[in-house]
C-alpha cells in the first residue's frame, strides 16, 4: 500500500544545468526528395500541390451531387491508390466503399486485354455508384467495368477519374469528373506505374520514352 511520499522524489538529487554556448550542428545537406526516380522523367506534369488542389475540388464536387444519396464509390485496383485515399479523406459525407481489380496493361505501355482479377463484395443495387479510376485512355477497362456495374441495378453510375487521356479513346465512355486533361504521354506516379515502378511517387510525371522503349525491347 502507498505511504502517500513518493520514493523516487525523496531520492531524486537536483542535478545543475551548465549554462554554456549553444551547441550548433551544421545539417547535412538532404538529397533532393525522390532525387531517383526524377532522373527518370522527361517532364514533372502535375507537383504534389496541384494535385492536392485539383482532388479537393472534385471532392466538392461530388460532395453537391451526392448530398442525401447512397453513395458506393466503386474503386479500381491498383492505381487508383493514392487518388482514392486522397478523394475519400476530403469527402465530407456518409459513403460504402469497394474495390474491383482490374488489369489491362501488362508489361509495355500499351492497352492490352482487361482481366478481372478482383470481385465486388457489396450490393449496389439501388445504390448510387461512384467508379473511380486513375485514368481513362482507350476506354477499354471503363467500358467493361461499366457494363459489368450496370447488370448490378445500381440506381445510378457515375464515373470519376483524375486523368484522361482523350486522344487515345477508341471506346464511347464519358468520364462526369474528371481530374486534368493530359496529352498522349506515357504518365506515372501518385498511383500510376509502369511494370509496378513508380507508383509510390507524390508528383505525376512522364516518362523518358528510353525508359519503356529499353524494356519494350526486351
Ligand atoms: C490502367 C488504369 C486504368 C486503365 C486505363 O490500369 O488504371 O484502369 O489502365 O486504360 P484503358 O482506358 O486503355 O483501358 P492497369 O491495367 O495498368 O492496372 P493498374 O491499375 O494495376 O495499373
Amino acid at each position: 500500500m502507498s505511504s502517500g511520499v513518493s520514493c523516487g522524489a525523496a531520492v531524486k538529487k537536483k542535478t545543475k544545468v551548465k549554462q554554456g554556448p549553444a551547441k550548433v550542428t551544421k545539417a547535412k545537406p538532404k538529397p533532393k526528395q525522390n532525387h531517383h526516380a526524377l532522373m527518370d522523367m522527361a517532364a514533372v506534369l502535375y507537383r504534389e500541390r496541384e494535385i492536392r488542389r485539383r482532388v479537393k475540388e472534385l471532392s466538392w464536387d461530388i460532395e453537391r451531387d451526392y448530398a442525401g444519396k447512397d453513395l458506393v464509390v466503386v474503386s479500381l485496383l491498383n492505381g487508383t491508390v493514392m487518388f482514392l485515399a486522397d478523394l475519400v479523406r476530403y469527402l465530407d459525407m456518409p459513403l460504402r466503399l469497394d474495390f474491383m481489380g482490374v488489369s489491362s496493361y501488362g508489361k509495355g505501355t500499351k492497352s492490352g486485354k482487361v482481366v478481372f482479377t478482383k470481385e465486388l463484395k457489396l450490393d449496389v443495387k439501388g445504390r448510387d455508384v461512384l467508379l473511380v479510376d486513375d485514368i481513362l485512355d482507350t476506354g477499354k477497362t471503363l467500358a467493361l467495368v461499366t457494363s459489368k456495374l450496370k447488370k448490378l441495378k445500381p440506381r445510378s453510375l457515375k464515373v470519376c477519374v483524375l486523368l484522361s487521356k482523350s486522344a487515345r479513346r477508341t471506346e464511347k465512355v464519358v468520364a462526369d469528373y474528371v481530374g486534368f486533361e493530359i496529352p498522349d504521354a506515357f504518365v506515372v506516379g501518385y498511383g500510376l506505374d509502369f511494370a509496378e515502378q513508380y507508383r509510390n511517387l507524390p508528383f505525376i510525371g512522364v516518362l523518358k520514352p528510353e525508359i519503356y522503349e529499353l524494356v519494350a525491347k526486351k
